[in-house]
């Protein structure tokens, strides 16, 4: 038993036992004039495992995961082979439990012809739609009102990438000619988001909210970057539409002027954007209709982002500077520490149904991430524990780090060193 002694103190094993004030036990530790928040739960990575395990994998992603101060991670199905058959799922579940220093869940991939796949997945947070194409083969472009029904079956909200795959096409080729001519004015500081704009995610956003509403059923919006799709969100909650919203730390915290700088580093599905449209996510995330951060950790070697902009891969790495970004950004007052909690912690579990996690309250599991809102440092991709060891918040001073971190009762981040632990899979109502 060990009691972390604060403002109030909390007494745990692997679950918490009691909270309250002078509690004793064998071991204690300080944690006055620090913050002790539940284990942050990333509900969207890509730790690439079977298939992408030369750009990540659980070892190394479950370790970068922990170093962040994150407890729960939430893979993506758009590993190789994808996860979306029971089999699959199946394979996933014990590769993953064999190597995660954390716990995880995994979320099953919706393909035109998997309903019935879906229907006996069991112990899954969502089911995932690709409306867009991005790295992987998953895409659905037909029978998308059968997939959010089947879902609905199970009570999982379907989380879905909205960009209009028709508008991608269409603008890639348009953009590939025009680039082929003149290669210098159409780089990736400028094409990206040209290819992948405002109106296709906006577009395709909306085509999901109006199958959602027929179906009757929870949908969960992935890394929402535009003015408009936050405008649609919050009409859509007004009308009782059940539809939730995710932003990611990188389309809070970078805009399209950044590309410039980053190049291909910089290139993410969704697109970076403009200041507009990242100061629209902030006033929605400040007025309650931004539901929950995810990171979209989604890493690629520097090779693969070295290529031509049209043959690098989009995504970058974030489980490692998600909780230092929103630490520094509430020092500055741009959100309030409680906003962090629901959005990184509390959100999460109530969205994707997980048991026992993301609040710190007697029963529940003790996975705890204790910050210094004090500390400050900057982000240097040497110090990085994820594979492609490079971050597009290179030598960012960030005020606010995770200096100790507990996944049920197991210290796994002591400060300095990450600490080899059984993880294991979290459930799902
Ligand atoms: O930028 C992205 N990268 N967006 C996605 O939707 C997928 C991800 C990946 O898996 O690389
Ligand atoms: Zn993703």
């Amino acid at each position: 038993m060990l009691v972390a002694v604060g403002e109030r103190d909390v007494l745990f094993d692997s679950k918490i036992r009691k909270i309250g004030k002078n509690l004793r036990a064998d071991e204690s530790f300080d944690c006055r004039g620090m913050l002790l928040l539940p284990g942050l739960i990333d509900s969207h990575v890509h730790f690439r495992e079977p298939g992408g395990e030369h750009k990540e994998g659980w070892e190394t992603g479950s370790r970068a995961a922990a170093h962040g101060g994150i407890t729960c991670a939430l893979d993506m199905p758009n590993t190789s082979p994808p996860t979306t058959t029971v089999a699959a799922l199946e394979q996933k579940r014990k590769l993953v439990a064999s190597k995660s220093i954390i716990d995880f869940g995994l979320h099953f991939g919706a393909t035109s012809e998997n309903v019935a796949e879906i229907a006996k997945a069991r112990n899954i947070p969502s089911v995932k739609v690709f409306l867009g194409s991005s790295t992987g083969s998953l895409l659905l472009e037909e029978n998308i009102l059968s997939v959010f029904s089947a879902a609905k079956r199970k009570m999982k909200p379907a989380f879905v990438h909205a960009e209009d795959e028709g508008a991608i096409r269409k603008f890639s080729d348009v953009f590939r000619k025009r680039a082929a001519l003149n290669p210098k004015t159409y780089s990736a500081a400028t094409v990206h988001a040209m290819v992948r704009s405002n109106e296709a995610a906006a577009e395709s956003a909306s085509r999901a909210i109006r199958i959602a509403e027929k179906a009757g059923n929870r949908i969960h919006l992935a890394h929402c970057t535009t003015a408009e799709e936050a405008a649609i969100t919050a009409r859509a909650k007004k009308a009782g539409i059940p539809v939730t919203m995710e932003v990611t730390p990188h389309h809070l915290f970078l805009t399209a002027g950044d590309m410039k700088k980053l190049g291909n580093y910089g290139k993410v599905n969704p697109p970076l954007r403009s200041k507009k449209d990242v100061a629209a996510l902030w006033a929605a995330l400040r007025a309650g209709v931004v539901d929950t951060v995810g990171t979209d950790h989604a890493p690629h070697m520097r090779g693969e982002k070295d290529a031509d902009y049209w043959a690098a891969p989009s995504g970058m790495p974030g489980v490692e500077t998600v909780l230092p970004l929103l630490l520094d950004a509430s020092s500055k007052r741009m959100l309030s520490l409680g906003d962090v909690q629901r959005l990184c912690c509390e959100n999460p579990a109530r969205i994707f149904g997980i048991k026992n996690k993301g609040k710190i309250a007697v029963g529940y599991d003790a996975d705890l991430t204790l910050v210094d809102l004090k500390k400050v440092k900057r982000v240097r991709a040497e110090e990085l524990l994820a594979k492609c060891k490079w971050s597009a918040f290179e030598g960012a001073r960030l005020k606010g780090w995770p200096v100790r971190v507990w996944s049920r009762g197991a210290l796994v981040f002591d400060g300095e060193t990450v600490i080899p632990h059984e993880g294991k899979e979290a459930s799902f109502k």
